[in-house]
């Protein structure tokens, strides 16, 4: 049976608290939705979605460096290190994969310091204030991104 393309989905700290976490700017929906949610995208688009979580910066660095060679894109919400971690940016550029950012709420509405994203800077595109939808939407544009290579 053919092996299907492998998408790695990413979510940073304090991620693993949606659903009790500030409900009003990130909703009811828990981690596990989340997950369960991008794997069946990813199912309907023929991509096989790997989710991990890590409040860690330093295993988000390991997991981005081994990403290289097994997945054909990551799909990453690094909460809060989004604004702060040059660790995670150097990763994703060693893993050399197409990245699509996603942020549950729309970061440009909200405090400045959400505005800067050192992800962005390598990112194919940014999915912010689209909730839970934001992440089909990445592995949806990461998928046709995937289909333009192929046809040339
Ligand atoms: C977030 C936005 C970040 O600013 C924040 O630190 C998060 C979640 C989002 O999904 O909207 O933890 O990435």
């Amino acid at each position: 049976m053919k092996k299907l393309p492998k998408i790695l989905v990413l979510n940073g700290p304090n991620l693993n608290m949606l659903g009790e976490r500030e409900a009003d700017i990130y909703g009811q929906f828990k981690l596990r939705d989340v997950e369960n949610f991008c794997k069946k995208t990813g199912k309907v688009l023929g991509l096989q979605v790997d989710c991990r979580q890590s409040n860690h910066e330093g295993e988000l660095v390991t997991w981005i460096q081994k990403s290289r060679g097994t997945y054909s894109g990551i799909v990453i919400n690094a909460g809060a290190y989004t604004h702060t971690s040059v660790a995670i940016l150097d990763a994703l550029k060693i893993a050399g994969l197409p990245v699509v950012e996603v942020h549950i709420s729309n970061v440009y509405a909200r405090e400045r310091f959400r505005h800067v994203s050192f992800i962005s800077t390598i990112a194919i595109g940014v999915m912010a204030g689209f909730g839970l939808d934001g992440y089909a939407y990445a592995i949806q544009a990461l998928a046709d991104r995937m289909k333009q290579f192929n046809r040339k």
